[in-house]
């Protein structure tokens, strides 16, 4: 890649590292429907977001394309437990004010199969806790960061399509409002999540995917009660999966494996309690307080990586890479190692015009990719019941879990994975 116009001191277009505004038809500007920018960010989910943010705090002009509504982004249910690095890439945005208010510390998490159950101490094997809190509201804050910078976020764009990303002029086009657009820059981040069109621009002999299913899904439900425990219980049981989790104290998130074929509608709230009691041991479902759901959906689980993330001037973050069973919680923390990556790679570009990070991005975010597909896939593969399962096999199951229990090096491992490996 040649040095990006405005090299020199390599801030891009802007003299410092503030905040870059909109300009009116030049940079970031929409003239005659054609934008000039330095990065092309499709995607308005927390990976693109955030990518922005970091990009706009140091100076380096972006602009974000999302085919959906802000109303429909914030609508979507996500996780809620954030790495540690997650955690410092949030405060490196200057995204963490509400974070750090509201977020709930969490120094293990408990583990129970059938009536048996067990505590990983993550801080005490790590030196690493985790941070409960809402990802949804991470979205919710980088949107409000977002508006302060007043760097764009064109909603509801349609027919996005990417050209020339193999050449050193990319651009991107686009509809709003039915009026054809188009965006010139130097790099496009495709931060579009799994149905995305970055991934599905590559060219299939440059691209090769990675898949498993799994033969269950995740009924969640949330409720306006107080968590059954302090902190979160996978638990294993003879019936199935079942997570015990929080977004404070007063909001609580619960799951249960269910089959592919079932649907919300057949779950009543009293249908789901009665299921989750029986899944999590008795002194714990003694002690749940129940009350009705705010929201229940049902979600497949799937291992997913594409490889490279790479393909010329376009760089794939997040969702739009790779997807893993919700288990370790891992989906936003390994987009946030992902654009910690490709975000270091283009700061080092527009200072410098040299391409070693950016060269290295595939390679180096796959790496650690890789390490959460396989945590994420061990974490699940242990705690769920799969309908071929045999006698043996469940046999595995609880002498894993029971080595887990009584070996102190079989929880460090866990935790490392759990609080969140290097970037
Ligand atoms: N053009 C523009 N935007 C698009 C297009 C497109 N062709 N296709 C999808 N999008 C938008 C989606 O509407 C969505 O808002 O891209 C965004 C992708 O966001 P996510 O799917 O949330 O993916 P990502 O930002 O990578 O989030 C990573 O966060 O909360 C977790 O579980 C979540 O694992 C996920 C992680
Ligand atoms: C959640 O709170 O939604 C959650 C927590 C931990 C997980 C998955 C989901 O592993």
């Amino acid at each position: 890649m040649d040095c990006p116009d405005g090299g020199g001191d390599g801030h891009g277009k802007a003299a410092d590292a503030s905040v870059a505004g909109p300009r009116d038809g030049g940079m970031n500007g929409l003239s005659n429907g054609r934008v000039k920018t330095q990065v092309a960010i499709i995607g308005g989910g927390p990976s693109g977001l955030l990518l922005g943010q970091l990009l706009s705090r140091h100076g380096i002009d972006n602009v974000i394309l999302e085919q959906r509504t802000r109303a429909h982004v914030l609508s979507r249910i996500r996780a809620g437990v954030l790495e540690r690095g997650l955690v410092e890439l949030l405060r490196e945005a200057g995204v963490a004010d509400r974070l750090e208010r509201e977020g709930i510390r969490h120094d293990g998490a408990l583990i129970s199969f059938d009536d048996e159950m067990f505590r990983v101490d993550f801080t005490g094997t790590t030196g690493h806790a985790v941070t409960v809190y809402g990802q949804t509201e991470v979205t919710h804050d980088l949107y409000a960061a977002r508006d302060a910078t007043g760097a764009p976020v064109h909603f509801e764009a349609e027919e996005v399509a990417i050209h020339g990303a193999d050449s050193d002029a990319p651009h991107v086009t686009f509809r709003v409002g039915g009026a054809p657009m188009r965006i010139d820059c130097d790099v496009v981040a495709g931060c579009d999540g799994f149905h995305g069109v970055s991934r599905a621009s590559m060219p299939r002999h440059i691209r090769r995917d990675f898949e498993k299913i799994y033969p269950f899904g995740w009924l969640g439900v949330l409720s306006e009660t107080p968590p059954v425990n302090e902190e979160l219980i996978y638990a294993s049981s003879e019936r199935g999966f079942a997570l015990c989790s929080m977004r404070n104290p007063r909001l609580s998130r619960y799951y249960i494996q269910c089959s592919l074929e079932e649907r919300v509608e057949d779950w009543t709230d009293d249908r789901f309690w009665d299921e989750l009691k029986r899944r999590i041991p008795s002194d714990q479902a003694d002690r749940l307080v129940t009350g009705p759901s705010i929201e229940t959906s049902i979600a497949p689980l799937r291992s997913f990586v594409t490889e490279p993330m790479r393909w010329g001037r376009l760089f794939l973050c997040g969702d739009a890479a790779h997807i893993v069973p919700p288990t370790g919680a891992k989906g936003l923390n390994l987009a946030a190692s992902d654009v910690h990556y490709l975000f270091e790679g283009l700061r080092e570009f527009y200072a410098t015009g040299a391409t070693r990070g950016l060269d290295a991005y595939s390679d180096r975010a796959l790496r650690r990719v890789w390490k959460a597909e396989r945590f994420s896939w061990w974490f699940t593969s242990l705690m769920h019941r799969f309908p071929d399962q045999t006698g043996f096999d469940r046999r595995m199951q609880r002498a894993e879990i029971d080595f887990l229990r009584t070996n102190a090096a079989a929880q460090t491992a866990m935790a490392e994975n759990y609080v969140g490996l290097p970037y």
